[in-house]
């Protein structure tokens, strides 16, 4: 009888709760054991090869055990928003995690970076300038990695696309920023997944900015939204400054549907990044997602005895 040779090992940094995360899982739990850090425990990693250990990031001083047996790391682990205080150390432990990654000679690591944003940010965000920290510790390091920068993704739960559907559906009418000529290539959390498995055999040392099969022009794919819930677009339009107000006062209400930062990278025409080639079978587009998550917000509303 022959042994069954051991399932290659990943290091999970962020764990498998997050939007990426919950795709990954998805993806590796098969033929892959995973050690998943993060610092809540979550149901979808409740799975024979997964071995869950709660810990912020931030405060790991010593990665050397976490690290044992593991061929590749993957970080997914990052905040939405936050001040300098709140980037900053995380940043640090993701540092602490590529050098001893570096010294343990770890195979491959892949890190979930962000696509190029407009310079003003790029030059203030602490969101960015500590990601860019990171991703410049891991380009001069000695290790095998690839930095992987999608653009917007969507799944179920997202916090993009989704949450667009879901007040389109209880609102009929959705804000316009700006003229929505700009434009976005929506990437499927499951389709990164598959990247992250086939940049995780590969040996290249590279960053690469990836979009979904089409890009769209912005008020095409919102127009195609209202179609998705059967209904005629109708937008309150804002000028781009004042979206930006718009998405500031929301913040200053304490909400998270949307952040300033993103308004602004949205206007500036940076997010319709080309596909990521070679896959089979080939990228998920995003209106089947949209016309499934419309499905399922109309039964619910009829079961409410409500109509959207
Ligand atoms: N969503 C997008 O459209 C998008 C687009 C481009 C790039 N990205 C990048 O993709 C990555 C994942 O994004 P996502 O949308 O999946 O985010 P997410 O849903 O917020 O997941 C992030 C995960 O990080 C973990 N985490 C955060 N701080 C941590 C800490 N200090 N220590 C340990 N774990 C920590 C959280 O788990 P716990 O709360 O359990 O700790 C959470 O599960 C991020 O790097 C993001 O910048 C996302």
């Amino acid at each position: 009888m022959t042994t069954p040779s051991p399932r290659p090992r990943l290091l999970l940094v962020g764990g498998g709760g997050g939007l990426v995360g919950r795709s990954i899982v998805e993806e590796f739990a098969p033929d892959w054991a995973i050690r998943s850090v993060h610092r809540h425990t979550t149901p979808n990693e409740a799975l024979p090869g997964i071995e869950t250990v709660r810990a912020d990031v931030a405060t790991v001083r010593d990665w050397a055990p976490l690290l044992e047996g593991v061929d590749v790391v993957l970080n997914v682990a990052w905040y939405r928003t936050g001040p300098e205080r709140v980037f900053r150390p995380l940043a640090d432990g993701l540092g602490r995690l590529i050098r001893s990654s570096e010294a343990r000679g770890i195979r491959r690591w892949i890190q979930i970076s962000v696509p190029d944003a407009p310079a003003s940010l790029e030059a203030r965000l602490p969101y960015l300038l500590e990601k860019r920290r990171i991703d410049r510790t891991l380009t001069d390091s000695a290790l095998s990695y690839a930095i992987v920068r999608p653009t917007m993704l969507f799944g179920p739960n997202d916090k993009l696309l989704t949450v667009m559907l879901r007040t389109i559906a209880r609102y009929h009418r959705f804000p316009m920023f700006g003229n929505g000529e700009y434009h976005v290539s929506p990437l499927a959390a499951r389709d990164l997944a598959r990247v992250v498995r086939r940049e995780a055999a590969g040996d290249a040392r590279h960053t690469i900015s990836i979009g979904g099969p089409r890009r769209w022009r912005y008020r095409d794919l919102t127009d195609r939204m209202f179609a998705a819930l059967g209904r005629r677009p109708r937008y309150v339009r804002f000028s781009p400054r004042g979206s930006v107000r718009l998405a500031r006062l929301l913040e200053s209400l304490g909400s998270s549907l949307l952040y300033a930062y993103e308004v602004e990278w949205l206007l500036s025409d940076r997010l319709g990044l080309p596909p990521y080639e070679g896959l089979d079978p080939p990228l998920a587009p995003a209106e089947a997602f949209l016309d499934r998550e419309a499905a399922r917000l109309s039964s619910r509303a009829r079961a409410r005895g409500q109509h959207i």
